[in-house]
């Protein structure tokens, strides 16, 4: 399976083996083009991707010891994301798909984050429940034995990522901002400032980060204003175990109420190692495994696409050549059957 992605700054294309073996993945990252901007310009992204895909593509195939006579069918990410880059992604998969004479399959990016998990652990048993955290999304699954899932919990506003990202932003911190809260957070006292945890007591698995977000501005603002020293760490560690704390009360309340034994986590802020510390711990204690992907697997990259392709198609899923790219493509059956063009 030839998987490609272009959703967001990552150019990536990869060949996996049945689903399981990574023959060879390669992603080229945009984010020092990004970072000057201090986020990702769509515009910037499109033109990056159109100048990458080829070379990106050429070395999948050498590194995997592969032509494109080899591959059987081409899994490409057409949402959600931003339109420019899909388009990318979802042109070269088409021109090779057609080419070839190859099986073409759309794969949701965020179905795809949750198969970085399928392609790491062998021993990953289902029924699972699934806490998908990036910068776009953030979603509690469960996902069946079947491979089906069902949205049990979405954020309402912002995602983990983008919350991580702005904070790091007003903090001075880099782009993107998650891995730099997460390594000055160590240093950090989590319980200097009492943060805000969002619906950490509501009986839903719902999220909304925009008010923690707020909140750690105003702070930092409010010291500003008093000519007062920020301190960096010590801001950056208690909003990080606010957010963490309502992540991991709604995953582990999730696992109970769907009486599933094992947990995943997936997406860019599946790297952050107190989301990690946090969950394993909890987890531990109530006999629940928990699985996480390597880092190179948590952020996008086109394996985990490739992977969940060999599940579509070896469910009978097929797209045609008028596989469009969908922005806002959601999780949602309903949205699947009007959105994507597969067709079973
Ligand atoms: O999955 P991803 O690469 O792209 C999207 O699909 O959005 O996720 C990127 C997000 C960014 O917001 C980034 O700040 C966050 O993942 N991230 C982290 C960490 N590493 C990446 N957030 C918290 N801690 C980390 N270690
Ligand atoms: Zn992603």
């Amino acid at each position: 399976m030839l998987g490609i992605e272009t959703s967001c700054d990552e150019t990536s294309a990869a060949v996996v083996e049945d689903g399981s073996t990574i023959r060879s993945n390669v992603i080229s990252s945009q984010v020092l083009m990004h970072q000057k901007f201090g986020g990702v310009v769509p515009e910037v992204a499109s033109r990056h991707h159109v100048r990458l895909i080829l070379p990106v593509l050429d070395q999948a195939l050498n590194d995997a010891g592969a032509t494109l006579q080899d591959i059987s069918a081409v899994a490409v990410a057409y949402g959600p994301g931003l339109v420019g880059s899909l388009l990318v992604g979802i042109s070269a998969a088409k021109s090779i798909a057609m080419a070839c004479n190859a099986p073409l399959i759309g794969v949701n990016h965020v179905i795809g984050h949750i198969y970085a998990n399928v392609l790491a652990h062998k021993d990953l048993t289902l029924p699972a429940v699934c806490l998908t955290v990036s910068g776009g999304h953030t979603d509690l699954l469960l996902i069946g034995e079947d491979h089906s899932h069902t949205v049990i919990g979405s954020t309402r506003d912002d995602a983990a990522g983008e919350a991580f990202d702005k904070v790091a932003r007003v903090l001075g911190l880099g782009y993107p901002g998650g891995p730099h809260v997460d390594r000055v957070s160590r240093e950090g006292n989590p319980s200097s400032v009492k943060f805000p945890r969002p619906m950490i007591e509501e009986d839903n698995f719902d999220f909304s980060f925009s008010g923690l977000k707020t909140a750690v501005i105003n702070h930092i603002h409010t010291l500003r204003q008093r000519g007062e020293s920020v301190p960096v760490a010590d801001v950056a560690a208690s909003f990080q175990q606010a957010l963490v704390d309502v992540l991991t009360a709604k995953t582990i309340r999730a696992a109970e109420q769907e009486r599933v034994s094992t947990v995943m986590l997936s997406g860019g802020v599946a790297a952050n190692t107190k989301l990690r510390q946090e969950l394993q711990r909890e987890c531990d204690s109530r006999g629940i495994r928990l699985f996480y992907p390597p880092p190179v697997l948590c952020t996008d990259n086109a394996a985990m696409i490739a992977c969940a392709g060999y599940y579509l198609w070896r469910s009978g899923h097929r797209a045609d050549l008028s596989l469009n790219a969908v922005p806002g493509l959601t999780l949602g059956g309903a949205d699947r059957e009007k959105e994507s063009p597969d067709t079973p």
